[in-house]
């Protein structure tokens, strides 16, 4: 199902990450995919955490909102180590946790499309969400709620 711009950006960072699983890219290549995925990541999860579960947070548990938040975290978590085993050249456990990241991701993306996505489908609140959002750039050095709980240096 689909449910607007939120749901494209599944589609273009889903797209993303399956690039990553292709072994006919070079070093580089894979380097930039990363790197635009990371970027395109951050973004979606920074509207999501901002606009999209704040006006989702009287419809939906709590705790069920707090499961996607831990989610993003392990998502940004986990790029961050592949992206650390590329730059040491440890392809063999940058490709593994690839496909644990395409795992996560796609139950992730699932969950929100079923539980959230189209709650606020079916009250008309989609449109003018994605109009709230659509120009709205990450602030700089914003970490995800749980990274910022939880992980002070
Ligand atoms: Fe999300
Ligand atoms: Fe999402």
């Amino acid at each position: 199902m689909e449910y607007s711009a939120f749901s494209s950006d599944h589609g273009k960072i889903r797209k993303l990450i399956v690039e990553l699983s292709d072994s006919h890219k070079n070093e580089h290549e894979l380097r930039s995919i990363l790197y635009n995925l990371q970027k395109r990541m951050i973004l979606h999860f920074y509207r999501e955490e901002t606009y999209v579960f704040q006006m989702a947070s009287t419809l939906v548990q709590h705790a069920f909102i707090l499961g996607l938040e831990t989610e993003h975290a392990g998502l940004i978590r986990l790029l961050d180590k592949i992206l650390s085993y590329m730059e040491s050249n440890d392809h063999e456990r940058a490709m593994d946790r690839i496909e644990g990241l395409s795992r996560l991701f796609t139950l992730h993306c699932i969950r929100e499309e079923n539980e959230i996505y189209s709650v606020l489908k079916d009250r008309n609140a989609i449109d003018g969400l994605v109009e709230q959002v659509k120009y709205k750039r990450v602030p700089r050095n914003w970490q995800c709620a749980v990274t910022k709980k939880y992980d002070r240096k």
